[in-house]
């Protein structure tokens, strides 16, 4: 008796530390995705899976064709030879953004996708006059694409860079009324809304059908992938590989050739462009300097570039007088911290988010995120979201005050 359970005692050991690791390795995909990543992930068999989940569930679509849908809204779909491509902010979009421009010699100096300068419209002159009139034949011989995310994390993800980070007014002034206020209206136009409040707003917006912020809007919505039969669907969860086969089935795998330099790049990209945003001057209004820096290192942890146990080195008063290059230097560094255990940061904030959210809407978001749920193969009711007693929240990122 007393082995059985000297044995048992062991095998629960290993059994729990197999799950830490898995989880600590893999991220949210062990916890979100109908199918675990895992050394063996197979891109081609994957794709073809996504190819057909998405067309099983859309049995009943409308009777839009795409030519309806491009020619009401253009920029849906855009590429260049023979490849089409539909953007979701937040989803790869400007990685991918960067790859046509290179794709179709648009930048004429540039040699890799470094030097490509994020650019947000120079691809809408795809649909010229002589492709819109013949719109049939150029999506009938196109390969299409698009790249989905687990939507949870997309809708945080979306708060993050949107609101919680220094943003400029005058993406807000649109959407402003329709943010749902509980509390008094401050007459300053801060953008200050709590993730809670931008919950409420998606649900709102997305039910009256009202919805004009695409950061915020259903992927279903965007890109319409029951009209739109997509060849190739790439996931956030597995951007690096999926992004290297695209460009190897496009014949440019010298754009980028190895998963690494492609990570890196967007992470020093993406790092780039929100502290040159920061220190715009209508940036961040109503915010101080260190509350801006602050709120952006927060947003570099959320997204796990940088550990969660890293404290920014910086005094208060250092703070105040810090330069771009300086600041860029600093969180570069950071990245650079081995051991930082910043893998789990992702999760950690999605629980932290969502556990400040009512849990009837909760369960109002999810019946929002279904249709992108059944289509790309996410699980809409995720256990760490939806199971508050066993996942309690356990960090503070958004509190940015706290230490
Ligand atoms: C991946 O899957 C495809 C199609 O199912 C198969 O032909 C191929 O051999 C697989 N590749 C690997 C490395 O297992
Ligand atoms: C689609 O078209 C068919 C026949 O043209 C029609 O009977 C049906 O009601 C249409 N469905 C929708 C959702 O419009
Ligand atoms: C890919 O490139 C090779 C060599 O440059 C060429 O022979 C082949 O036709 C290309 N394939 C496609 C699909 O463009
Ligand atoms: C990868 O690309 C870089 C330049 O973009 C090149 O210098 C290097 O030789 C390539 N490596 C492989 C293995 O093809
Ligand atoms: C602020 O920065 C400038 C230039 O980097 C420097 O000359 C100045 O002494 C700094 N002021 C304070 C109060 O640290
Ligand atoms: C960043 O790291 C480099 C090399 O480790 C070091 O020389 C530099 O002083 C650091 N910069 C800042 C701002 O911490
Ligand atoms: C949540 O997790 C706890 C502990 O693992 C479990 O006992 C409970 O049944 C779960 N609740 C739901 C609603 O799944």
């Amino acid at each position: 008796m007393g082995a059985i359970y000297k044995y048992k005692k062991i095998f629960l050991f290993f059994l729990a530390f197999a799950c830490i690791m898995m989880t600590v390795l893999t991220g949210q995909w062990f916890i979100f995705s109908k199918v675990p990543i895992n050394k063996g992930y197979n891109v081609s068999e994957q794709m073809e899976i996504r190819r057909v989940l998405s067309i099983n569930q859309c049995k009943d679509s409308t009777n839009k064709t795409v030519v309806d849908i491009v020619r009401k809204k253009k920029d849906t779909l855009f590429g260049s030879k023979n490849f089409l491509y539909c953007p979701i902010p937040k989803v790869g979009s400007t990685t991918w953004k960067q790859i046509l421009i290179l794709l179709k010699n648009k930048c004429k100096k540039c040699t890799n996708v470094r030097d490509v300068k994020r650019v947000h419209d120079i691809l809408n002159d795809y649909w010229d006059s002589d492709k819109f009139r013949n719109m049939k034949k150029v999506l009938d011989r196109s390969q299409k694409m698009i790249i989905v995310r687990e939507p949870y994390s997309r809708l945080l993800s979306g708060y993050i860079n949107k609101v919680f980070i220094p943003v400029r007014l005058v993406f807000w002034e649109n959407t402003w009324k329709y943010v749902e206020r509980k509390r008094p209206v401050s007459h300053k136009k801060c953008v200050d809304f709590t993730f809670p409040e931008i919950v409420r707003y998606v649900i709102k917006a997305i039910k009256t059908n009202t919805m004009y912020n695409a950061h915020f809007d259903t992927m279903s919505n965007i890109c319409k992938p029951c009209e739109i039969r997509y060849d190739y669907i790439l996931k956030m969860e597995t951007f690096n590989v999926d992004t290297m086969y695209m460009l190897k089935k496009l014949n440019r795998s010298d754009v980028y050739n190895d998963t690494d330099t492609l990570k890196r790049d967007s992470i020093v990209d993406s790092i780039t462009w929100d502290i040159n945003n920061m220190f715009r001057k209508d940036t961040g209004k109503c915010q101080s300097k260190p509350e801006k820096i602050r709120r952006l290192w927060r947003s570099f942890q959320i997204s796990g570039y940088i550990g969660k146990n890293v404290k920014l080195p910086l005094s208060k008063k250092a703070e105040k007088n810090i330069s771009k290059q300086e600041l860029l230097q600093i969180v570069i560094n950071a990245t650079k911290i081995k051991n930082a255990n910043n893998k789990v940061n992702k999760r950690l904030a999605l629980i932290e988010a969502y556990s400040q959210v009512p849990y009837s809407d909760l369960v109002q978001l999810s019946e929002i995120f279904q249709q992108d749920c059944d289509i790309f193969g996410y699980d809409c009711k995720p256990d760490i979201l939806f199971n508050r007693t066993k996942y309690p929240p356990s960090t503070n990122f958004l509190d940015i005050w706290s230490t």
